[in-house]
């Protein structure tokens, strides 16, 4: 391959399953020569898949819930001592919303729940850079990358509470990206990435039918998750160094296409 990570050390936040684009991401950066580190919440741990990513990449896992602030600083101290240095890289992948667990529409929000969603899914962001950027762990020049999905943009209805959540994601990377890149150039971007056929992406009500439309709708059609890990590599890597505070979208073309022909037949009248 082409060794675009060969001598970075990274975190890897979200592989749940051989389904999670954090999956896929760590394969992949293992490929490109990358050391890192897994973690996710503990609960998610007893029910995931890690141990098994953990043994093919050659990685520790390190359990981190994303939401509390001592969990984090931990995280860095121990994925330093395990990587023998600072961080080049990290991969935030995480997003949960009760409200769209428990199938409550958009209007009926229950507000516990969202506040849940806001801190798991978008202040979690915050909380991981704030306590690195505090402790000096990202290496000059390192980059952070977020998992978004282009609701923050445009409606949709399904999404629910998670539209608001992820438009709060994409602005901390912005705003946060200002900061961490004036005083250590660490780079923050998000990946505003097509329906993909995760634990996350499938507990949406609709998924299937929407899926199947963006699809329809897209050039290329859906972006899966390796080639979503592919881009994220890239992110990580040098060769997009200048790159920052960016939402980029990574969707076939979904987001600049108004309606493909394939869709316009389904219902036209004319013979
Ligand atoms: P996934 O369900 O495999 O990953 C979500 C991860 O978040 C899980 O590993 C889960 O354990 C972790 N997590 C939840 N609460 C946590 C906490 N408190 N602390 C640490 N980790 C926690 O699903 P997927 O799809 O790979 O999700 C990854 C990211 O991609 C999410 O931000 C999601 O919103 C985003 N995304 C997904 C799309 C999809 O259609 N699947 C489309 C666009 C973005």
């Amino acid at each position: 391959m082409y060794n675009l990570l060969k001598g970075k050390r990274g975190i890897i936040t979200g592989a749940l399953d051989q389904n999670s684009i954090a999956w896929k991401v760590a394969e992949k950066a293992h490929e490109q020569g990358a050391k890192f580190v897994l973690t996710n919440a503990p609960i998610a741990m007893r029910m995931g898949q890690i141990n098994e990513l953990a043994e093919k990449t050659g990685s520790e896992i390190i359990p981190a819930d994303a939401t509390n602030v001592d969990d984090i600083a931990n995280l860095y101290e121990k994925a330093q001592e395990v990587l023998g240095g600072k961080i080049d890289f990290v991969l935030h992948s995480i997003g949960m919303s009760v409200n769209i667990r428990k199938k409550i529409s958009y209007t009926e929000s229950n507000y516990d729940y969202f506040m849940k969603g806001i801190d798991v899914s978008a202040m979690s962001l915050h909380k991981m850079l704030s306590v690195a950027k505090k402790m000096d762990v990202i290496n000059e020049g390192g980059s952070v990358v977020a998992l978004t999905y282009m609701a923050a943009q445009r409606t949709y209805p399904f999404y629910t509470d998670m539209a608001d959540i992820k438009a709060m994601l994409e602005s901390i990377a912005r705003s946060f990206g200002y900061h961490y890149g004036v005083e250590k150039k660490v780079r923050i971007n998000t990946v505003s990435q097509s329906p993909t056929k995760t634990t996350a992406g499938t507990g949406i009500k609709g998924f299937d039918a929407f899926y199947d439309y963006a699809d329809s709708i897209a050039p290329l059609g859906n972006a899966d998750a390796e080639s979503c890990a592919d881009y994220c590599i890239t992110l990580f890597s040098d060769l997009t160094r200048m790159v920052t505070m960016q939402n980029l979208f990574h969707d076939g073309g979904y987001s600049s296409t108004g309606v493909s022909a394939e869709v316009m037949e389904k219902f036209s009248t004319e013979e």
